[in-house]
């Protein structure tokens, strides 16, 4: 039985791993969910085993800006208010991609899509009771930086690089929305730590296979992982910003959360997104 009323809650990359998860259990707790995911099968997939008539799912690549404002608009069109939105959508690439909007495909995916959703959606989540927006990535990890001569990496591409990069600028984008956005909304930075799910998504056969040998011993299981997320979004916290490792409060004092640095990247991306800047802004 539902311990509250029920909450609408949108969920990217909520098809597999954590974010399904996430899904499946605030289904379970009465919530209307819908889920974002790139693959049509995988999505059709859970519809048809959940069966749920609260279960929704939207196909979209959110590693394009258009997608994001298509989606936001659906959200828009479909709902009044949105009580919560969980960030979980990634995709390891080992070679440098670009999306058709010429930016680099992880920082697309992983960092930008965080950005434009929540930014897009922030009209919806003031129209609910608590809003929270959960943006699940590395917080606490100090390692990686922005690349700020050259973010889009061009010159020098790894995927490690380039998912450091796009956890650190997610630290950023929680600390510039607690301090800029004036929504409502609480943002929760989560590092679910290793974890044992998206093995099954990396593209390297042998990198697979490793992962999934250690995480045997090693990775969490996906609903104690999840089980914090679940609750942020039954419950939000009260501060406008929570950073969470695993079980570990991260301070905000943290180098990785320092606000002119999350300005700066602020800045960057609104130029990348041609959305009309903040309100006092030029
Ligand atoms: N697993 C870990 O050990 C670990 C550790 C620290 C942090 N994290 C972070 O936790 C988050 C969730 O990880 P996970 O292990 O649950 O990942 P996962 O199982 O690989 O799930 C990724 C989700 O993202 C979706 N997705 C991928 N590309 C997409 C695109 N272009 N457009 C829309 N959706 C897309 C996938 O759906 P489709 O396949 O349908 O596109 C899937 O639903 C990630 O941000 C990850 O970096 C994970």
């Amino acid at each position: 039985m539902p311990d509250q009323p029920p909450k609408t809650v949108l969920i990217s990359g909520g098809t597999d791993g954590m974010g399904r998860a996430t899904a499946l259990a605030r289904l379970a707790a009465g919530d209307r969910v819908t889920v974002i995911g790139s693959d049509e099968a995988k999505g059709r997939a859970l519809l048809a085993e959940t069966a749920h008539p609260r279960l929704s799912f939207l196909r979209a690549d959110l590693s394009s800006i258009a997608e994001n404002e298509r989606v936001a608009a659906a959200i828009h069109e479909r709902y009044e208010s949105l009580d919560a939105l969980a960030l979980f959508a990634n995709r390891v690439h080992p070679k440098r991609r670009e999306t058709a909007e010429g930016l680099e495909s992880t920082f697309a995916l992983y960092y930008l899509s965080r950005y434009l959703l929540g930014r897009l959606l922030t009209p919806l989540l003031d129209a609910a009771p608590a809003p929270v927006i959960v943006n699940i990535a590395g917080v606490g990890n100090t390692a990686g930086r922005i690349h700020w001569a050259d973010p889009q990496l061009t010159h020098d591409y790894g995927q490690i690089r380039a998912q450091l990069q796009a956890g650190r600028a997610n630290d950023l984008l929680g600390v510039a929305f607690a301090a800029h956005s004036d929504s409502r909304a609480r943002y929760v930075l989560y590092h679910p730590g290793f974890t044992r799910s998206g093995a099954d998504n990396h593209p390297t056969p042998l990198v697979r296979a490793s992962i999934k040998l250690l995480g045997r011993f090693f990775a969490r299981e996906v609903s104690e992982a999840v089980a914090p997320v679940v609750r942020w979004i039954g419950h939000p916290p009260d501060a406008p910003l929570t950073a969470l490792d695993r079980h570990k409060p991260v301070p905000l004092t943290l180098k990785s959360l320092n606000p002119a640095a999350a300005t700066r990247l602020e800045s960057y991306t609104e130029s990348l997104t041609h959305l009309p800047g903040r309100p006092g802004q030029p």
